[in-house]
């Protein structure tokens, strides 16, 4: 519930760094980037002040495994999937300020000096514990890494973390006959030093900080939820390096061979990005403005599995840096996590081929027509699903017949009947229709309160149920169009004609307003055939209210088809090419907290 309405100055919006470990696929999209990207375009819109910042996440074992696998260095990995991604989100319209990546020498000046400043004021603790190390890799083994038979039900594959046969809980010491995974050796036990962030010590205040941020700006609560879960798990100690090569080295004498853990340098790429985008602008501390000023609103979008980083671990490292320094650092005012959209009724997995990835999707359909379906199916409260048939269902139901064929019967309209001019309407009030149905009253209330009620939801990070208000709206216009039978009154009643076409076209150059956040081409390529200047978010959200701003005989480009039907075919296609599953159906399971990398 939202009790403060905190007035801010400026809104820094960040979106998950995603791993360049492989392409982003339609899941990815659905988490964290489609609401972040509708959210940014709207406070664009609404003359905001707000910057919003991505990058690739470079680290992790994830990525040293598979330039293993390829016999090439994880750098030519983590270079060919950002330099993917960040095509693939450009293709979709993501509108990032900046797309950095982690790997960047900034990037890892920022981590160590953070690490330095917690190591520096006693904030992380040395602590020495026995791993496994596999002598032939020289390395240790992360748990996932080692497999080896269960003590408790002697299963032969037990995984270092956790018997799959039992469930019970493992760390690699306990296994029975232990081999590495990536050598297949017996790994020897060795004693290795790390050093540890005790959260616990900062519970009480992130507590404080959930609900503080909670009653101002409203969490969702899926992921008060999970907080309130880690709250009373109480929180432990957590390892922030790694016996690893690739990552940020540790700056310290006696830690040459260790790396941060991927985490702990992760969440701070939010920051060396910002750093990034102010240096290329020439202002290299402007960066400051975003992460070191109160009056900045921070709000960080996630999937569900991130959860843990963003509302307890990342709070906690910039409360103990803040401790410390002068300099303080916000927290994020909110972090929007959805939950997860399966494909087709299943997880995506790139083992089992299940789901599709960006590229190949924006390949055969316009990234709009994606846009669409995945904000009305948005994993905003409950998992998701994305279907073919939906799709197919969204395009051609919704953005064809309503949304496109509004715009095309109106535009061709003018352009047959008024010499491709908006028509006049001297005798406004005295034609001015009020009554039942979609009589120019109701249309003009329509208008009138549309922008608004899409805001109400789109500040509450409701980008589903905003974007069926603005629908609506072209729902409405459409049956004003049917009712007002425009092809008649030309010739009983022209007033009325040309009054209906008006307020038609007035209600295309508010959808292209309102519009623009989820459909960015489409909006683009309506603002052109009004033939109008700048673009919809220049005119601005707030003006979508107005029916005068379509200056009488202003002249309208050429209507374009907007959107295409999709053929029974093409949908056929692509179901008849999934792979017959044989795993059992997804749940509406917890998060993972994926702390092994
Ligand atoms: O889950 C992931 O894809 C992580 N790479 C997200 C990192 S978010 C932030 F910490 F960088
Ligand atoms: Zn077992």
């Amino acid at each position: 519930m939202i009790i403060v309405q905190k007035q801010f100055k400026r809104i820094l919006v960040t979106a998950a760094l995603p791993y360049a470990n492989g392409k982003i696929h339609l899941g990815h999209l659905a988490g964290a980037y489609l609401p972040s990207d509708i959210y940014v375009r709207y406070q664009r819109s609404m003359k905001r002040n707000v910057i919003f910042i991505c990058g690739s996440d470079e680290h992790g074992v994830p990525i040293t495994i598979t330039a293993e696998q390829e016999g090439t260095t994880p750098q030519a990995v983590v270079d060919r999937y950002h330099a993917l991604n960040k095509s693939a989100f450009e293709q979709f319209g993501m509108s990032f300020d900046n797309y950095s990546r982690t790997s960047l020498p900034l990037h890892h000046e920022t981590a160590k000096e953070f690490f330095l400043k917690l190591h520096g004021t006693a904030v992380l603790k040395e602590k020495k514990d026995k791993q496994l190390y596999d002598a032939k890799a020289q390395m240790f083994l992360p748990d996932r890494y080692v497999e080896g038979t269960c003590p408790i039900c002697q299963n032969p594959e037990a995984r270092g973390d956790q018997c799959e046969q039992c469930g019970t809980f493992l760390s690699p010491t306990e296994l029975l006959n232990p081999r590495s995974k990536i050598t297949g050796e017996t790994p020897v036990v060795r004693e290795t030093a790390h050093w540890y962030f005790p959260l616990g010590d900062f519970q009480k205040e992130l507590e404080q900080y959930v609900r503080d941020a909670d009653k101002r700006d409203g969490w969702k609560e899926n992921v008060l939820k999970y907080c309130r879960g880690w709250f009373k798990e109480g929180l432990q100690d957590r390892a922030v390096t790694r016996d690893l090569q690739w990552g940020v080295k540790v700056p310290l004498k006696g830690f040459e061979k260790k790396v941060l853990y991927v985490w702990f340098d992760a969440v701070l790429g939010y920051i060396s990005s910002t750093k990034d985008w102010a240096q290329h602008l020439g202002k290299p501390d402007e960066w400051k403005k975003y992460w070191l000023d109160d009056s900045t609103k921070y709000v960080a979008f996630i999937g569900k599995d991130n959860v843990v980083f963003h509302c307890i671990v990342f709070p906690a490292m910039l409360m103990a840096w803040n401790r410390h320094s002068n300099e303080k650092y916000i927290l994020p005012e909110n972090v929007p996590a959805n939950e997860f959209l399966n494909f087709e009724g299943q997880k995506f997995s790139k083992s089992r081929g299940w789901g599709i990835d960006v590229d190949e999707f924006l390949a055969e359909f316009p990234a709009d027509t994606l846009r669409y379906t995945l904000t009305m199916n948005l994993p905003e409260s409950r998992d998701a699903d994305f279907t073919w048939k939906d799709f197919q269902a969204r395009v051609n139901n919704e953005l064809a017949d309503i949304l496109g064929n509004f715009i095309n019967r109106t535009l061709t309209f003018a352009h047959r009947n008024y010499g491709g001019k908006v028509p006049a309407t001297p005798n406004f009030d005295r034609l001015y229709r009020k009554g039942k149905g979609a009589t120019d009253d109701a249309l003009l209330i329509e208008i009138g309160t549309t922008a608004d009620a899409a805001s109400h939801h789109f500040e509450r990070y409701r980008f589903r149920e905003g974007t069926q208000d603005i629908m609506n709206l072209a729902r409405f216009a459409n049956k004003y169009f049917n009712d007002n039978e425009p092809w008649l009154t030309i010739k009983q009643n022209p007033e009325r004609c040309a009054m209906t076409i008006n307020l038609c076209l007035q209600t295309i150059r508010s959808l292209a307003i309102l519009l623009e956040p989820i459909l960015p081409f489409a909006s683009a390529t309506i603002w052109k055939m009004l033939n109008l200047k700048g673009s919809p978010s220049d005119a601005g959200w707030e003006s979508a209210n107005s029916i005068s701003e379509l200056k009488e005989s202003h002249h309208l480009n050429q209507p374009e088809i907007l959107f295409t039907k999709i053929e029974d075919t093409m949908i056929e296609k692509h179901r008849s090419q999934l792979p017959i599953m044989t795993e059992p159906k997804s749940s509406n399971s917890t998060p993972p907290i994926h702390d092994q990398h």
